[in-house]
């Protein structure tokens, strides 16, 4: 008996922050970037593996209340588990860490599905949904679930906190769209808390960012790309406004319109990790993703 699933990555396209105020977001899986876990018999206890982070230990040895505790005790409960099987649970992913992407997200959906596999048992992607949104709290504080959902659904959504997801009426697969890595690293966490720290000067930013969502939603369905690299520069503007970009996110995006992109904004919390860039056509995105690539950024299309 063994278990195996996998979770892709995800990027927001529009309207990260805002969301955990209730404003509306769009967001897209990135189905080729993934994260995989495998559970095989073998071990007594139960041990969890990532080469990645550098982690080889048993349950009890992983630090309590951490994200991958919660997350086996969670699975544990739901499936009503005595105790872990004896086996090893091996979790290897190219999403990179703390980069905008939901790595904790996909970690989680990834594990979950594992388990279901290996128990033979039968998870709607609510029910993965919902037990990965608990440990998003672990790892984010006050998550809007936009990430889990994003990644347990692996598909295209407009959500919102009071109204989970709905339909987005648009093929996002056909936008000339680069995923780049800045090479920053930052906490969720500690962005978002820092922007509410300063909600009384931010609330004005975050509404407006809900409007200009709203304006997206119609310009995505119109297919209308020059007008959703305007809205995107506008969103990167406001991010800017609630002090969630940084100068490093602000040169790199700048660099791609001086070349003819048509929009360009951080993806996720910000102060580091991916930014996107909305090329005219797809030569150019073919062009762009070369300029970033020599520049050492690396670049998922
Ligand atoms: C993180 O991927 C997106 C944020 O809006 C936080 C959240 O929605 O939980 C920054």
């Amino acid at each position: 008996m063994s278990g195996k699933a996998s979770a892709c990555a995800k990027t927001i396209l529009f309207g990260e922050h805002a969301v955990v105020y209730d404003e509306p977001a769009i967001a897209i899986p990135l189905t080729n970037t993934r994260t995989f876990a495998e559970i095989k018999p073998g071990s007594h206890p139960f041990r969890i593996v990532s080469e990645k982070i550098g982690l080889n230990k048993t349950y009890e040895e992983l630090i309590p209340g951490s994200g991958l505790q919660v997350l086996l005790s969670l699975i544990s409960e739901n499936f009503g588990l005595d105790e872990l099987p004896d086996a090893v649970l091996t979790i290897s992913s190219n999403i990179p860490i703390a980069s905008g992407l939901g790595s904790g997200a996909a970690v989680s959906v990834a594990v979950i599905r594992a388990f279901a596999d290996f128990y033979g048992r039968e998870l709607s992607a609510d029910e993965v949904n919902a037990m990965a949104y608990e440990v998003e709290k672990v790892y984010h504080g006050t998550p809007s679930g936009i990430d889990n959902t994003t990644i347990a659904y692996e598909q295209a959504i407009l959500f919102s906190r009071s109204k989970g997801i709905s339909a987005l009426d648009a093929d996002i697969s056909r936008l000339n769209l680069l995923v780049i890595d800045s090479g920053i690293r930052s906490r969720t966490i500690d962005v978002v808390s820092d922007v509410r720290a300063h909600i009384d000067r931010n609330e004005p930013y975050i509404r407006e960012i809900g409007g200009l969502v709203r304006a997206a939603v119609k310009s995505l369905k119109s297919r209308a790309p020059a007008e959703i690299g305007r809205l995107m520069n506008e969103n990167q503007e406001l991010l800017r406004k609630i002090d969630v970009s940084c100068s490093e996110l602000d040169e790199w995006i700048r660099l791609g319109l001086s070349h003819g992109a048509i929009g360009g904004k951080l993806t996720g919390a910000g102060r580091g990790g991916n930014f996107l860039i909305l090329a005219k056509d797809y030569e150019q995105a073919l062009r762009l993703k070369s300029l970033y690539e020599v520049l050492g950024r690396k670049v998922i299309l």
